[in-house]
This record gives structure tokens, C-alpha cells and sequence, in this order.
């Protein structure tokens, strides 16, 4: 899709990787309806970027479809949807509390998962109204949804389930139109580390600034490229990961 001229849901806008691809989209010509939590940041988004501000707790379940309808509403229609709030969470999962799992589960998971839903009927009657109009959905999901980070089980679980429901997904919206894409970032220099409470302290990989994965998300929303890993090498331990797990294990537990 292009997006001049597009109008463009992004969740988590107030914030980082979403704030810099708010940013981005809207250099790039699209009107940004920008979700989140924190209606200060979301005012100065909008503000910045001529868009729409829309305060909304994806843990509420009802909340990814009013966002959805708050964004067509806004401009009549509804181009792409870059679902990319999140939250993080390290340290052993025996040490977790059932809430702060249903926590990541929620806004990581069902909140995603519900915008993907919401998203996905807009586009279908849209499409039924006779706009034909190329249209995009873009997953915002993490390395550790592909390599499994230690100590992060239940995160890394979490950006698993989306890689999966857009794999399928994508043949679901294909025979419409509509690209599916996922970006996987590494690690990226962002409030996420303070927000989760335990900074990132390792010396490698280096955070990435948020602006380079801001341009993988509008790149994959272009293209509908499938899968983008950013940094770009990363995509080799996340395909040993998956082709040869016993032996990338082997190596990760010498490693890290
Ligand atoms: N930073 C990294 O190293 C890294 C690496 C891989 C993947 N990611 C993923 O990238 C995405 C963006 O993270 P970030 O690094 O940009 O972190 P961030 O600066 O902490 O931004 C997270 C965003 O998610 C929003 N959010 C959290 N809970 C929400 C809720 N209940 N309802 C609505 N919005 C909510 C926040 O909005 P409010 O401030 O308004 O609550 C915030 O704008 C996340 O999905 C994260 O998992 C990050």
C-alpha cells in the first residue's frame, strides 16, 4: 500500500518504535490515528503529525474494535493498522504473579490479536462497499517470539502466538487485498526496558535507534514483505532457531 494519502492505525504511538512510525507515516503523506494509553503523548503525536489521537487500554477487550471505528470515523475510511503496543516482562516465571502473566497476555496477545479482527472487518466492508484500495496490517512482534530469550518465557510465548496468527492470517486476507506483515526487532533503545523494570544490560547485541525499525514497519506496509528481522543479521539465529533447534540451544547456552 502507499501511504500518501492512507489513513493508518498505529497502537502504541505515543511511545518509541510506535511514536517513530507515527512519525515516519505521516512524512510519508498518511493521516495517523494514534493509540495508546498516555493521552499526553498521543496529543502530541497527533499534534506533531496533523493525525488523530485515540486514548484506549487494549487490555479492555472492547477497546481494539472502538479504536478501529474511532480511526474510520475520523476519516471515512481505514488503510493500514500497525499493531505494535506491547510490554515486557524478565525474570523466572516461577517468580511471576498470575497477574502480571495475564498482563502480557492481554495487551501482547488478546489486544493484538482483537485489533487484527477488528481490522480485518473493516477491511471486508470496505472491500464489500466497492474500495478496493490496497490496505495493510503490520505486527509489531520481537526476536524472542522466534528464538525464545532466557528468562523471558512468557513474553517470548506471547510474540510467538502473533507470529502465528499472522502466518495464518495472511491467507486469510490475501484473496482481498490486504498484506500481512510481521517485524521482528532486536533489541531497540526505548522506554520498554524502564517500563518492564529491568534495564537492558548486555553489551550485544547494541539497541537499535526506534527510527530504524519505524522504517522496516512502513517498508513492510509498502511491500507486504512477510517478515522483516531488524537488525537484518538477526535473521540468522532466528532461522537456526527454528531448522536446527538442539544445536542453536547448544550454542545460545555457550553464548549467552
Ligand atoms: N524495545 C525493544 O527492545 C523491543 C524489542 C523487540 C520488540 N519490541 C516490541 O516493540 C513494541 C513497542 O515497544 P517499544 O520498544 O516502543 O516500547 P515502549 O516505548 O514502552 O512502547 C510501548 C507502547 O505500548 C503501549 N501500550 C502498553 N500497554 C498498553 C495498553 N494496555 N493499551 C494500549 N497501549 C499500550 C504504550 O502506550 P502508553 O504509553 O500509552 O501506555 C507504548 O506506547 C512492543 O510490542 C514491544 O514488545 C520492543
Amino acid at each position: 500500500m502507499d501511504p500518501g494519502g492512507a489513513v493508518v492505525l498505529v497502537t502504541g504511538a505515543g511511545s518509541g518504535i510506535g511514536r517513530a512510525t507515527a512519525y515516519l507515516l505521516a512524512a510519508r503523506g498518511a493521516h495517523v490515528v494514534a493509540v495508546g494509553r498516555d493521552a499526553a503523548a498521543l496529543r502530541d503525536v497527533a499534534e506533531a503529525t496533523g493525525g488523530t489521537a485515540v486514548q484506549a487500554d487494549l487490555r479492555d477487550p472492547a477497546e481494539a474494535e472502538r479504536s478501529v471505528r474511532a480511526a474510520r470515523e475520523a476519516r471515512g475510511r481505514l488503510d493500514g493498522v500497525v499493531a505494535n503496543a506491547g510490554i515486557g516482562h524478565a525474570g523466572p516465571v516461577a517468580d511471576m504473579t498470575a497477574e502480571q502473566v495475564a498482563r502480557l497476555v492481554d495487551v501482547n496477545v488478546r489486544g493484538t490479536l482483537l485489533l487484527g479482527r477488528a481490522a480485518a472487518a473493516a477491511f471486508g466492508e470496505q472491500a464489500a462497499a466497492g474500495d478496493h484500495r490496497a490496505r495493510g496490517l503490520v505486527f509489531v512482534t520481537s526476536i524472542a517470539g522466534a528464538v525464545g530469550v532466557p528468562g523471558e518465557s512468557v513474553y517470548s510465548a506471547t510474540k510467538a502466538a502473533v507470529e502465528s496468527f499472522a502466518v495464518v492470517l495472511r491467507e486469510e486476507l490475501r484473496p482481498g487485498g490486504v498484506t500481512v506483515a510481521t517485524v521482528l526487532p532486536g533489541v531497540v533503545d526505548t522506554p520498554f526496558f524502564d517500563r518492564r523494570g529491568v534495564p537492558y544490560d548486555r553489551t550485544f547485541p547494541r539497541p537499535v535507534p526506534p527510527e530504524r525499525v519505524a522504517r522496516a514497519v512502513v517498508a513492510a506496509l509498502e511491500s507486504g514483505r512477510a517478515r522483516t528481522v531488524v537488525p537484518r543479521w538477526l535473521a540468522v539465529p532466528a532461522w537456526l532457531s527454528a531448522a536446527v533447534p538442539g544445536p542453536y540451544r547448544a550454542l545460545a547456552r555457550r553464548f549467552s
